[in-house]
């Protein structure tokens, strides 16, 4: 039921309905990484490089399978790459004889942390583990811990993606304010399910407010150079039948001067306690044309991806630059397969930064699992204490 005006009916009235709308293909509910169900020493993964032309599970059963799974992008997103390193851990200490001592683990994880440097929820989630591991009183223990912590940090990040649909929602809600017509969303990359473990963050919301009866449409930017707009934020939008369009990432600038959008949602892969968010290349002219056309400008973001240390502006950021063949190429599918073309001459120069920075100014506010906060230190300290590391000061 839809009731329109008054935000906080509305959301009471949503929370009665069917969540979680747990992420399904072909009707069959997925997450996006998880321990073989017959063999604990594997862990599972959707390889993501050959969406959305096929589905494929791929076997991960070492740490070397799991860095390698990172930093080629078989799996991508910030949330989701926390995860993995983290049971990268646990599959390193399985195949080790004795217990792993605390200059071991910080080796194991100094090793996955380099597989990709720009989001924080790697270097974060392994940091946990071997904090946790660190006490174990044997090797049995140690391995029964990392699982452990492993699965606690997906679960407590699959939790943290639904919060954030059930906050962000509220917003859409807002947006929508009763009207017949779909809120506008555009969003950027990939910040689905598929970049978490279940809902998405960028994306949460736009799940729940489609499966609370508010009409919502998608504009899609495609992403280049690894199109995970087109070829990801599409596909698991269609699975969901959430209506979407992919645009050139060129083209969200007029879109939104036409006013054929209401709100900007994107993800985020490390933010400051400032409000700064790194996010995929692109972000920030985004930010900019958002903020000059007067439309909110939202972050998803769990508190794993808020780096403390992280400067105001976030200019300290490390910006990953990956191999040059992803701008000269381009991927798609042929004769069955994934191929690659040539866009331009191999010998072009080119540079392909990953990611780029959208500082406060241009952030509207961070809708994270504790609720939506303005992009500022005050309210984002207050929100996440924990972050603050001079809290006397
Ligand atoms: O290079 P990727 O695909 O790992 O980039 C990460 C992203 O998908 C985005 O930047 C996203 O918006 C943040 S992760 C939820």
């Amino acid at each position: 039921v839809y009731i329109a005006s008054d935000k906080i009916i509305i959301f009471s009235l949503y929370k009665k309905s069917v969540f979680p709308p747990q992420m399904k293909v072909k009707d069959q509910h997925f997450e996006t990484i998880w321990i073989h169900p017959a063999d604990p020493y594997v862990v599972q993964i959707i390889d993501q490089r050959y969406l959305p032309f096929r589905f494929v599970v791929e076997d991960l059963r070492t740490m070397e399978d799991v860095f390698r799974a990172i930093r080629d992008m078989h799996l991508r997103g910030a949330p989701l790459i926390g995860v993995a390193g983290a049971l990268g851990m646990y599959l390193a200490l399985t195949g080790w004889d004795a217990m792993a001592g605390p200059d071991d683990l910080k080796r194991i994880a100094t090793m996955l942390k380099g597989a990709r440097p720009t989001a924080v929820n790697l270097a974060w989630a392994l940091d946990r583990m071997a904090d946790a591991l660190t006490d174990a009183g044997n090797h049995e223990e140690q391995i029964r811990l990392a699982r452990e912590t492993a699965l606690n940090i997906l679960a407590m990040e699959r939790e943290n993606s639904r919060l954030i649909g059930t906050y962000g929602l509220q917003l859409i809600a807002g947006m929508h304010g009763g009207h017949h017509e779909p809120v506008q969303i555009l969003t950027h990359c990939n910040a689905g399910w598929l970049a978490c473990i279940d809902y998405g963050t960028a994306l949460a919301p736009v799940y729940m407010a489609h499966d609370s009866g508010i009409p919502v449409h998608v504009w899609v930017d495609e992403t280049r150079p690894r199109n995970q707009g087109a070829r990801l934020t599409a596909w698991e939008l269609k699975q969901h039948g959430i209506p979407c369009t992919v645009i050139t990432d060129n083209a969200g600038g007029y879109l939104m001067m036409r006013r054929m959008v209401d709100m900007v949602i994107v993800g985020s892969d490390r933010a400051s306690v400032y409000g700064d968010v790194v996010n995929k290349v692109g972000t920030y002219l985004k930010a900019l044309a958002a903020h000059d056309n007067g439309i909110p400008f939202y972050a998803a973001l769990p508190s794993s991806t808020i780096d403390p240390v992280l400067g105001e502006g976030a200019m300290d950021t490390v910006i990953e630059e990956r191999d040059g063949r992803e701008v000269r190429n381009a991927e798609g599918w042929m004769n069955g397969q994934i191929g690659e073309v040539n866009l331009i001459p191999e010998d072009t120069q080119v540079s392909n930064y990953g990611f780029d920075i959208s500082p406060a100014r241009l952030v509207t506010a961070f809708i994270t699992e504790r609720g939506i906060v303005q992009a500022n230190k005050t309210d984002i300290l207050n929100l996440f204490p924990e972050k603050n590391l001079n809290p006397g000061v």
